[in-house]
């Protein structure tokens, strides 16, 4: 069967939609990856932590998709901007959307828009080197800063600003930015949890390791680490245990500390002209819902670091669910010859594997709607000519490689790790030999 399929975004769905793609249809499958960055790879290279080096290695897998024969890696070509769907569905038989969730989503209290409190979103793409965000958008220069949220991104965010540059010297972050965690004046990061230790999201192996920071000491109150976990799923058992062991330890004097704090929720963002505190009011379920118990505690930080999660953003043209924040879908179809996967099909829940798992099944509903069906042949030049014709010039695999063997060079000269991340469009440009 000949079919050739446009993926819209390079991160895990894109790349592994492109995989199942061809396994599942055969030779005769020709993928175009469609990627707004120069880079690809979306929240693997712009999301993990940049201490999490084992979990970044996924990009070794992945990197072999895209060196497939009938696959090709077309950077610098952003959906909206540079191409719509129509253009799209001119050029290929199926068009696959896999631009995952870049945007925070809002608390809703007062105080939300004061400088210094910022969506974690932009603080990750900071510490990541994303061509979006300078170096220069952060400074650390307050005492005490709050994380709200207790997922698996709050816990990132938290173990990067206690951790000291030293420790992060053998990782890929950029040079400037590593520079500015090094003249870090935190001492005291709140991380806040609106329910109990039961309900907080994160995994049992992320927990651990903030247990295990050789520069600040971890703090839970006892009253707030108590929970009735009967029945609870194992995971969840496991962080409440964690937890409890850190409530009954003291502090060993480490120069920065880590309060986890729960049943807390944030009611208003303090201060005139930038964040001068964080007003929490306690909390208990009633019929399941949080509700607040009139007891209040102010916060005497400098920072709010918003970490509630990420939401999708519509892509012009495409069907959008404002209640989800999703692409309406059936197993991945959107409508004729348009499907979705990945974060942007099922919200930005669950770890990198999940949408390998995700992507297979839309990969599926694709193949079931065009097998078989005879369509109008589609020459393949078109896309290429489309864009050349509005100036466009795709970064191609091999310019990519160009700039990731630039950022193995910078490792080598600065004597860090394996790689350091080049910071902006126009140093990923001239690095990609163009
Ligand atoms: C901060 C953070 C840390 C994480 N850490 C881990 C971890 O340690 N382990 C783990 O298993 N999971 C982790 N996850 C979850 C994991 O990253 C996601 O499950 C996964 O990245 C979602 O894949 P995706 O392809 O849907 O989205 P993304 O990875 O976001 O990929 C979307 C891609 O689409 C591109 N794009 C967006 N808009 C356009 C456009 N208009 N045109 C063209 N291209 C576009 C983007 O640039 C990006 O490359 C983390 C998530 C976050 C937010
Ligand atoms: N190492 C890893 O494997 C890794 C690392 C990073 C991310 N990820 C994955 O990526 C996904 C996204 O992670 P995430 O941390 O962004 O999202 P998440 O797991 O959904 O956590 C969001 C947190 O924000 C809280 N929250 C939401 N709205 C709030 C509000 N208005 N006020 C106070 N708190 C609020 C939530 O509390 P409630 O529960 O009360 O709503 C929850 O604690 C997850 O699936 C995560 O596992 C994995």
């Amino acid at each position: 069967m000949s079919l050739r399929v446009a993926i819209v975004g390079s991160g895990p769905a894109g790349i592994y939609t492109a995989e199942a793609l061809t396994k599942q249809a055969g030779a005769g499958v020709e993928v175009d990856v469609l990627e707004r960055l120069p880079t690809p790879y979306g929240l693997v290279r712009y999301g993990v932590a940049p201490d999490h080096t084992s979990i970044k290695s996924i990009a070794g897998y992945l990197r072999r998709v895209l060196e497939l024969p009938n696959v090709r890696f077309l950077g610098g070509v952003e959906f909206g901007r540079d191409v719509g769907a129509a253009d799209l569905l001119g050029c290929y038989d199926a068009v696959v959307y896999c631009t995952g969730a870049m945007v925070d989503r809002r608390m809703g209290i007062p105080g939300e828009d004061l400088p210094g409190s910022v969506a974690a979103t932009d603080f990750v793409n900071w510490y990541c080197g994303h061509p979006d965000m300078p170096a220069d958008r952060f400074v650390l220069d307050c005492p005490e800063v709050a994380v709200v949220g207790v997922g698996n991104v709050a816990v990132d965010v938290v173990r990067i600003l206690a951790k000291t540059a030293e420790e992060l010297r053998a990782t890929d972050v950029p040079e400037e930015v590593l520079a500015r965690l090094a003249g870090s004046r935190v001492r005291t990061v709140h991380m806040i949890g609106r329910r109990g230790p039961e309900h907080a999201k994160f995994t049992l192996k992320e927990l651990r390791e903030l247990g295990e920071l050789a520069n600040a000491d971890v703090c839970v109150r006892r009253e707030e680490a108590v929970a009735d976990v009967t029945g609870l799923p194992r995971q969840v058992r496991g962080n409440v245990e964690v937890l409890r062991g850190w409530a009954a330890r003291d502090p060993a004097g480490r120069p920065r500390r880590l309060e986890v704090r729960f049943w807390m929720r944030p009611v208003e963002i303090l201060g005139e002209d930038r964040v001068t505190g964080l007003r929490l009011e306690r909390t208990r379920l009633e019929g399941g819902r949080v509700v607040g118990t009139g007891e209040f505690e102010t916060l005497p930080v400098g920072m709010v670091l918003r970490s509630v999660g990420y939401r999708s953003v519509p892509l012009p043209g495409v069907p959008f669910s404002e209640e989800t924040m999703t692409v309406p879908n059936e197993a991945g179809r959107v409508r004729d010859r348009e499907y979705v996967a990945g974060w942007l099909k099922r919200g930005p829940t669950g770890v990198i594997g999940t949408n390998k798992s995700d992507a297979a099944e839309t990969v599926r509903t694709l193949l079931a709607d065009l097998t078989g069906l005879a369509r109008d042949p589609v020459r393949r030049g078109d896309i290429d000519a489309l864009l050349a014709s509005r100036g466009v010039s795709p970064i191609t695999y091999r310019e990519w490689l160009a700039i990731e063997a630039a950022e193995a060079d910078l490792a080598r000269s600065l004597g860090r790790g394996e790689r350091v991340k080049l910071l902006g469009l126009a140093a990923m440009h001239a690095a990609s030999g163009r």
